[in-house]
């Protein structure tokens, strides 16, 4: 059961005690709490970097998103389906012809050009953008482009900002005449002030005559933040810089690592002016223009003023493929880490620090952390310690104040940080809310699994929580994740002694939807994330709210609180059963020789796959059948056949599977009583390992271990699970590899509580989060605080728990603020059902 379906339950049960007269039976009456805040006594200080962003190129994050730039495919070098002629998302207009030409490229960079081939009339080329490209009124655009004559072509090219509806042209500017020569040009247009608001438009850059005119590099900028060139979109920035973040993760994710060696982010391909920068293929589906390099990663930090942790390639690829330690591509790898490093805080009259200055930034920028990889709990050929070693080594050795940052356990080296990650139901987050507390009596072992420690760092070393999120709403967390996020937040703020900082991932999100019409995907291939937009609307999601919140109003210090409040009642479960299934997860698999045996041995069902699927029940892709194997048709995330009796409690299912490509494992589920809610036991995938899984609703939640498996592409496994109520164990070729139990359902906490204080101005901040469906009656008790304001302020995030905010309705969910007029250093504020309040209340002179 999911928090949401819990705390459903829950609710329930509570309105069924009370209007069985167990609880006063008073309309409203909230659940009863106390919060001691130990305001003399302040506990650790919140670091100074504690806050941040975390960012990488993917749904759109930059092309589409916060680079400014409006032209997608502005190279013409994109991957366009084999079915179309032009470049993907240009279009030909008029009189004429246009291909790709490779025979006279600007430079090694920009490799290829689009050429338009006139006919007497006017012809032209158009672009439609990240879909849909922002008109507004009185609004000044730059265009540039390079281009060149050809055929005794010598007239003017035309740019224009033309409407999707009645072909009208809403602003334009011309060149002057053009010459064979390959030349830059930079026009800028101004909508009238009756232009219209819309992203249903197109650019247009168009001539008129005969012979030919070739272009390259075509941009189109909006207004960007701070009118800077190259820039960044505004509404974005306001967005994040409400946030007030600290440092900005850059670039974290898998897009440090790339798919391949050749697509790895290499940042020296991403410095100095636009026409010197190839792009490459990005690790999400689509290629980065690179535009959004280095220097714009800059940019993004001073004009936040944040500060870079700096993310190293370390030669680890997500193809699985390494280099070894000590091999010539590693120092390679190492010195290109040092360089980057330079690059970003060397000064002005160092080699790379140079570099910097002349993209615009003659400072050096502060640095403090660096980063070694990505996630490299994946890597199962065992070699970070040694990639990590080397590359921290050589960092040490230059930069010996630099914080080195690790990505999974390493011992040949001691790092200053280990780089946590979870993404995870709302449930679970709120559990994990006190997993850095300091252990105490039994407490559980320490291990490292699905993509950190489970409690506090090993040997007294820091933790960097450098991506998290409640992954419940989609494509933007809805409010009940906004709440297990805050929750979440509170509880490494309470132990800032061990966290010195964390980020939410992932941070941004185009939320435009596939047009089948055209043949574009969706923006997005994440499933939850923070901040959502589309060519013309942005918004916070309920989650963003509140950490803008705790970021407008940080404290310096933690204050120790103790938080008592009833716990909810927990919901009681039917006997677990239902149907049996195989899926894939963005993996090449096949499945064969599927069994279901009961305890006592009885066969439940052999699948016949020898003619047809009758019986069986697909999600996502098509499923084919061939040579008696089900296997899905294309790789997509998440996708499963089921089959079986949904009446089924306790059984086997043996079943072969083989996998033929892709980064994943095998998937066989089981207790499944619809196609969004079931148990599934993943073989193979996040980075080899074995593990279960509990899907409510649509929500994943793992649990039990996460064991180490070693499953190879093209090779026939015997996977078998034995499945007894809430325990499973489950074995590979007969080896058991997972044994776990789904967690009983424990009664949930109703409210999380944190305190800090702002000595500058004399401010207590008190958080509280109230999960339930009834409000909390509170007594907060300030201990030591002598004499506090009466009026303070109270803003409050709240409503369904299933709310998000969408371009339609911004701000469905967003914090309203109010006075506080009752405050002393004992006072009782009632928190309402599903709500995030944050109190700042001031300690007199
Ligand atoms: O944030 C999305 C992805 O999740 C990151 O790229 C990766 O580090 C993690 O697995």
């Amino acid at each position: 059961m999911n928090s949401r379906s819990m705390i459903r339950a829950v609710s329930r049960a509570i309105l069924a005690a009370a209007f069985g007269g167990l609880m006063l039976p008073a309309a409203r009456a909230g659940i009863p709490g106390t919060l001691d805040v130990e305001v003399d006594k302040p506990g650790v200080p919140l670091p100074p970097h504690f806050y941040g962003l975390m960012t990488e190129e993917i749904n759109h994050a930059y092309d589409g998103g916060l680079f400014a730039e409006l032209i997608q495919n502005r190279t013409f070098q994109d991957p366009t389906p084999s079915s179309r002629e032009l470049p993907i998302h240009w279009f030909l207009v008029g009189n004429g012809k246009a291909g790709l030409d490779h025979s006279d490229p600007v430079n090694s960079a920009l490799p290829v050009s689009l050429r338009l081939d006139l006919s007497g009339g006017t012809a032209g080329m158009a672009n439609d953008g990240f879909w849909g490209i922002p008109v507004r009124p009185d609004t000044t655009y730059t265009a540039s482009f390079y281009a060149k004559g050809g055929g005794g072509f010598a007239g003017a090219v035309k740019a224009a900002l033309v409407l999707d509806e009645g072909n009208v042209t809403v602003a334009s500017a011309s060149t002057g005449s053009i010459n064979g020569a390959w030349q830059k040009y930079t026009l800028t247009l101004t909508t009238g002030h009756d232009a219209p608001t819309t992203a249903k438009a197109q650019f247009v850059l168009s001539a008129t005559g005969t012979g030919s005119v070739s272009f390259s590099l075509v941009s189109f900028f909006p207004p960007t933040y701070q009118n800077t060139p190259d820039g960044l979109r505004p509404d974005l920035m306001k967005l994040m810089a409400d946030m007030h973040p600290s440092f900005i993760r850059l670039p974290g994710g898998n897009y440090v690592e790339g798919s391949t060696f050749k697509s790895r982010f290499n940042w020296k391909e991403m410095i100095g002016p636009a026409d010197q920068r190839p792009g490459h293929m990005g690790c999400w589906s689509y290629r980065s223009s690179d535009g959004f390099g280095m220097p714009q990663y800059l940019l993004w930090c001073k004009q936040l003023n944040a500060e870079p942790v700096l993310a190293l390639f370390a030669g680890y690829v997500l193809n699985g493929r390494h280099v070894d330690p000590g091999s010539p591509e590693m120092a390679q790898y190492t010195q290109e880490a040092l360089e980057e490093i330079e690059y970003v805080s060397g000064p002005a009259d160092s080699e790379w620090g140079k570099r910097r200055a002349a993209d615009g930034f003659a400072e050096p920028f502060p640095l403090h952390y660096v980063e070694i990889g990505n996630e490299d709990w994946f890597d199962r050929s065992g070699t970070y310690d040694g990639r990590f070693t080397e590359m921290a080594k050589a960092i040490r050795a230059k930069y010996p104040n630099l914080k080195i940052i690790a990505t999974a356990p390493v011992k040949s080296f001691k790092p200053d940080l280990y780089d946590d990650h979870f993404y995870r139901s709302a449930r679970q987050l709120m559990h994990q809310a006190d997993q850095y507390n300091k252990p105490t009596g039994d407490a559980a072992p320490l291990r490292y699994g699905g993509g950190g420690w489970n409690g506090r760092a090993p040997d007294g070393l820091k933790t960097f929580v450098g991506e998290w999120a409640t992954q419940e709403g989609r494509p933007t967390p809805d409010l009940n994740a906004a709440l297990a996020d805050a929750a979440f937040i509170m509880g490494l703020e309470r132990n800032a002694d061990t966290i010195a900082m964390e980020c939410y991932a992932p941070l941004l999100v185009n939320v435009s939807p596939a047009d089948p019409v055209k043949g574009y995907p969706k923006a997005w291939q994440w499933p939850t994330n923070l901040i959502g937009y589309d060519a013309l609307h942005s918004f916070g999601s309920p989650s963003y709210y509140a950490q803008a919140m705790i970021g407008q109003n940080k404290g310096d210090v933690v204050l120790p609180s103790t938080l008592k409040v009833a716990p909810l009642v927990a919901a009681t479960s039917p006997t677990p059963h239902g149907r049996i299934g195989v899926g894939a997860f963005r993996t090449q698999v096949e499945y064969k020789d599927i069994v279901v045996t009961a305890p006592d041995g009885r066969v439940l069902m052999t699948a016949d796959l020898s003619q047809d699927t009758r019986g069986w029940q697909f999600s996502g892709d098509k499923w084919n059948l061939q040579d008696k194997a089900i296997k899905p048709s294309a790789t997509s995330a998440d996708s499963w056949a089921m089959t079986g009796d949904p009446k089924w409690t306790d059984y086997t299912i043996h079943v072969r599977a083989r996998k033929t490509g892709g980064r994943g494992g095998f998937l066989v589920l089981w207790h499944a009583t619809s196609g969004t809610t079931y148990n599934r036991w993943s073989v193979g995938g996040f980075g080899n390992a074995a593990r279960c899984e509990a899907v409510e609703e649509g929500d994943r939640e793992a649990y039990g271990p996460s064991n180490p498996v070693n499953i190879e592409a093209n090779r026939w496994y015997d996977l078998r699970l034995e499945v007894n109520g809430h325990h499973a164990r489950g074995f590979v070729d007969d080896k058991l590899v997972t044994d776990a139990t789904e967690p009983r359902h424990t009664a949930p906490t109703a409210a999380f509580a944190s305190a800090d204080y702002a000595a500058a101005s004399r401010t207590v901040i008190v958080k509280v989060v109230n999960v339930g469906k009834d409000p909390v009656d509170m007594t907060i008790n300030l201990h030591g605080a002598g004499q506090i304001d009466p009026n303070g302020t109270a803003i409050v995030l709240a409503g369904d728990p299933k709310a998000q905010n969408t371009v339609d309705e911004p701000t469905k969910v967003a914090p309203r603020t109010e006075p506080l007029t009752n405050a002393s250093a004992s006072f009782s504020r009632t928190f309402p059902p599903y709500s995030f309040t944050l109190l700042r209340l001031q300690k007199a002179e």
